[in-house]
């Protein structure tokens, strides 16, 4: 194990889907390794750049202006050579011959899983920094992105009830979550939505006939249901509305796929103070010899998961957020 004076240089990228707040957790870890007499090199497009040794030795300016964009500066990727034993020793090779000491990798459960095979692979220490809009990792109760992707739901949903209301119709929102509820249900309840379906709670079909006609019934001329991309209840959104439309002519329904534009933008507040946080801890860790975990969130102080227990913990739903939503929906 690599101990403190040992750690001269650490290389750092950003990998799978963008998320607000990645550009703060980067300029955090630059500065903390400016701070710690370490030399920060960026690594473009994730695990690709470090296969084909994309990489930039940086300083406390590389960062400048920087805390408040979306996206990443440094470039992501879902690489596929990573997955390949060929492309790990690659990667292996030009973090040698660069004389990395050490990686921080920021991003979802395919980077730790990356970042778990390779140092399994190269006894080479990676921590990680949890940045998806999912949030669908354990051991952090906030992943870096979640609050501002639920923030610009929430904003969409708001102006698209606008056109509901006018209209008076049924509108069926799709918003991201491959494998996770978390931005269906949050801003499901933010947004005023009648009803939120999430891959973790099989509502069905028929309940959810039964609960748009009860809002008919008591009064309510127009309706918005939440849909996470990864629920089951129908083959897919517009499938979802065509039978609804079927069993519920009187219904004029719509469907908005809310899409990409969800990972984008400006990062909220609570992004940025959470991705410095994340920042400063993880090249703490590597300086005294953590390895193979990720830096996160719990009870608001910043701790360590090993990444086995991230990569394959369930985050759980909040049983509580589904009561609430039930209640107040009515
Ligand atoms: O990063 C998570 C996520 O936004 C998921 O919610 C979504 O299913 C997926 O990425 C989309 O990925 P891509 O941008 O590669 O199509």
């Amino acid at each position: 194990m690599l101990v403190k004076n040992e750690i001269k240089k650490i290389g750092l990228l950003t990998s799978g889907g963008d998320a607000p707040g990645m550009n703060a957790a980067i300029r955090s870890v630059v500065r903390s390794c400016v701070f710690h007499n370490i030399v920060p090199v960026g690594i473009s497009k994730g695990y690709d750049g470090l296969i084909s040794a994309k990489m930039t030795e940086m300083n406390a300016r590389s960062v400048k202006g920087i805390i408040n964009k979306g996206g990443t500066i440094l470039k992501t990727a879902r690489s596929k050579d990573f997955r390949t034993k060929e492309g790990r020793k690659k990667a292996f090779d030009n973090l040698k011959n660069n004389k990395l000491d050490g990686l921080i990798v920021i991003g979802g459960d395919g980077t730790f899983t990356g970042g778990l095979v390779f140092s399994n692979e190269f006894d080479f220490p990676v921590i990680g920094i949890p940045a998806t809009i999912d949030n669908d990792i354990y051991g952090t109760s906030h992943t870096i992105g979640f609050d501002s992707a639920i923030n610009t739901v929430m904003q969409s949903i708001d102006k698209i009830r606008d056109t509901a209301s006018s209209h008076n119709r049924l509108f069926f929102i799709e918003v991201m979550g491959r494998d996770a509820g978390h931005i269906a249900l949050n801003t499901g309840i933010a947004g005023g939505a009648e009803e939120i379906l999430i891959p973790e709670e099989d509502l069905g079909l028929d309940r959810l006939i039964q609960s748009l006609k009860r809002s008919q019934k008591t009064g309510k001329s127009s309706s918005i249901v939440v849909v996470a991309e990864g629920d089951k209840t129908g083959d897919n959104v517009f499938q979802l509305k065509d039978y609804v439309e079927k069993h519920l002519p009187e219904y004029d329904a719509r469907v908005a796929v809310l899409g990409h534009m969800q990972r984008g933008g400006s990062p909220t507040c609570f992004d940025r103070v959470l991705a410095s946080r994340l920042g400063v801890k993880a090249v703490e860790s590597i300086i005294a010899g953590e390895n193979c975990s990720m830096v996160g969130l719990q009870n608001n102080k910043v701790l360590l998961t090993p990444f086995k227990k991230a990569i394959k913990g369930i985050t759980e739903i909040n049983p509580e957020l589904l009561k609430v939503s039930d209640i107040i929906s009515i």
